[in-house]
């Protein structure tokens, strides 16, 4: 069965004097998702929040809280983002040996529980995770900085994932979280993405539910 598609705006491109403020624009642009990225300036080159603003934002919102953690250790944090009040917690594979131990501790506290790679890992080494996720997510630029470029060949890894989704008759989200955009959602969806991060697209838009829309359609 396939899996209605959600949007999550990134609020790595929020306004960082007034996170509340991005909160609201976000559902008022009717998102049902809010991804955060949450980066510790050793997995990847850039620094942005930890738990206390998920902790802080999460009585401002009912939407769900898409946790991505580009962090190394990810294992070490998940009761602590959890309490925090995420819905959602997703790490990097190429971060923690154990995926499976993590995955499974993450579905234990009742969350979703996500697995990322990055540009450059194949989807193959997810093969033996599949059951054990509700949402992978396929980095479609080197993670670290919003803004950046789609990079067109990880389209072929949604591809092959979605392929491989379907012979193992699971029904895990995939999602796409890089350079998205109007254009690029349609290539990401066709390819069989069904979870579309967006950044500096949604913020950089002034009509945020019409954008919301057009993407999601
Ligand atoms: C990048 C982050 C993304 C980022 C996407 O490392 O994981 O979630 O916010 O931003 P855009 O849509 O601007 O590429
Ligand atoms: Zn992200």
């Amino acid at each position: 069965m396939m899996n209605s598609i959600i949007v999550s705006p990134s609020i790595l491109s929020a306004d960082y004097s007034n996170f509340a403020a991005s909160i609201s624009e976000i559902d008022e642009a009717k998102a049902q998702w809010i991804h955060i990225d949450v980066m510790d300036g050793c997995f990847v080159p850039n620094l942005t929040f930890g738990a206390p603003l998920i902790r802080a934002l999460r009585p401002k919102t009912k939407a769900i809280f898409d946790v991505h953690l580009m962090i190394k250790t990810p294992g070490v944090f998940l009761q602590e983002f959890a309490q925090a009040g995420a819905d959602v917690i997703t790490f990097h594979y190429e971060a923690e040996i154990h995926c499976h131990k993590y995955l499974t501790e993450i579905r234990s506290l009742g969350l979703k529980a996500g697995i990322a790679i990055v540009p450059s890992t194949p989807c193959s080494v997810l093969e033996e995770v599949l059951p054990l996720i509700d949402i992978a997510l396929i980095m479609t630029v080197n993670p670290g900085f919003g803004g950046q470029t789609l990079i067109p060949e990880c389209l072929e890894k949604v591809k092959k994932l979605s392929a491989m989704r379907e012979k193992a008759k699971l029904n895990f989200r995939i999602s796409v979280d890089g350079g998205i955009n109007e254009q690029t959602a349609k290539l990401a969806k066709a390819a069989g993405a069904d979870t579309l991060v967006t950044g500096a697209a949604f913020f950089g838009n002034s009509d945020k539910s019409g954008f919301i829309n057009r993407v999601q359609g």
